[in-house]
């Protein structure tokens, strides 16, 4: 009780500091209710949505170049592994890997998938570890021998702020030692028009992914944000190389939260989250105090990447 207590009033504190800022601001992690994974299931599946296919096309046709990349004795290591649907691609095929370690903050759920992927790979040892990625965390040192690569693919990177970005390589450097490698995937720059369409599917299934975000945080938190107030709008930000989801608020109105009252103007609007789009030159420049940019895949439009990168020894 005093925990989930504690909890609330942190989420609380979160919110009122991001409601504070110019301009308003709203954590992107708390997309993620039951009905924003659903939504972004179906976002992955849009037409304009090119990434999640693009990826997977990716990983498929190259896999045998990158299973060679990899080497043998692999322990698989994935940060954020949710479903581990693209991982399967690699599981299925690579018969390299001995063990894989899918990472996730919500328990519950790792617990429940690591389950079933160990029925269907028996000859994988499979051992999930619930923690936050962000931060050090410690591998079960079941395979000693084994090379560690890490799997971060989703361009999940480019929804970090330069910051964390820095410091995730810096802890994915030192879990996989000089030995290791970490297989990614990295969204590259285009056309605006295909980034912002992206974003903005006419289905309108990102819209309700992002007003989702309010309906949780009310059910979360002593919170009354009204859904309907509310326009999503997602656009490419040329100086800061990313897409900004947004909610524009459609007339003026107030908002409590926990008893304290946030004015929002007819215009204005609350940032959601940040998807940053790297040419290769900026991604080897900011994996480069740990890393060097072994080799790149992609497919034949140049929209997406995946890449293999090695310690700098
Ligand atoms: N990393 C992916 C991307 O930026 C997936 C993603 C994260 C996403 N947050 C999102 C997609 C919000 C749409 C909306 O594209």
């Amino acid at each position: 009780m005093e925990d989930t207590l504690t909890k609330t009033n942190t989420i609380t504190q979160e919110i009122i500091a991001g409601m504070k800022n110019t301009p308003k601001q709203l954590p992107s992690k708390y997309f993620y209710d039951e009905k924003g994974s659903q939504l972004f299931d179906e976002i992955t599946e849009l037409e304009e949505y090119y990434p999640t296919r693009t990826e997977r096309m990716i990983l498929e046709y190259y896999l045998d170049e990158m299973a060679e990349k990899l080497g043998d004795n692999i322990e698989l290591i994935e940060p954020g592994s949710g479903s581990s649907e693209k991982t399967r691609i690699l599981l299925d095929k690579m018969d390299s890997i001995r063990c894989y370690v899918p990472i996730d903050i919500s328990g519950d759920y790792l617990f429940k998938v690591a389950d079933q992927l160990q029925k269907e790979y028996p000859n994988i040892d499979i051992e999930p570890l619930e923690a936050d990625y962000t931060r050090p965390f410690e591998l079960p040192n079941t395979h000693p021998n084994a090379r560690r690569i890490v799997f971060f693919p989703g361009s999940t990177i480019g929804n970090f702020k330069l910051n964390t970005v820095q410091r995730f390589f810096s802890v994915i450097a030192d879990i996989v030692g000089k030995q290791g490698g970490v297989l990614i995937g990295v969204d590259l720059k285009k056309d605006i028009n295909i980034l912002e369409a992206a974003y903005n599917d006419s289905k309108g299934i990102t819209a309700a992914f992002n007003k989702n975000m309010l309906v949780h945080l009310n059910r979360k938190i002593d919170a009354n944000f009204d859904p309907d107030l509310f326009e999503h709008k997602a656009l490419w930000v040329e100086e800061k190389g990313c897409i900004e989801m947004r909610l524009y608020a459609t007339k003026s109105h107030s908002v409590q939260i926990n008893g304290q009252v946030f004015q929002i103007e007819e215009g204005e609007y609350l940032h959601t989250e940040n998807s940053h789009k790297y040419t290769q030159e900026e991604f080897s420049g900011i994996v480069a105090p740990w890393f060097e940019v072994e080799q790149v895949w992609t497919d034949k439009n140049e929209l997406f990447s995946v890449q293999y990168l090695v310690p700098r020894v």
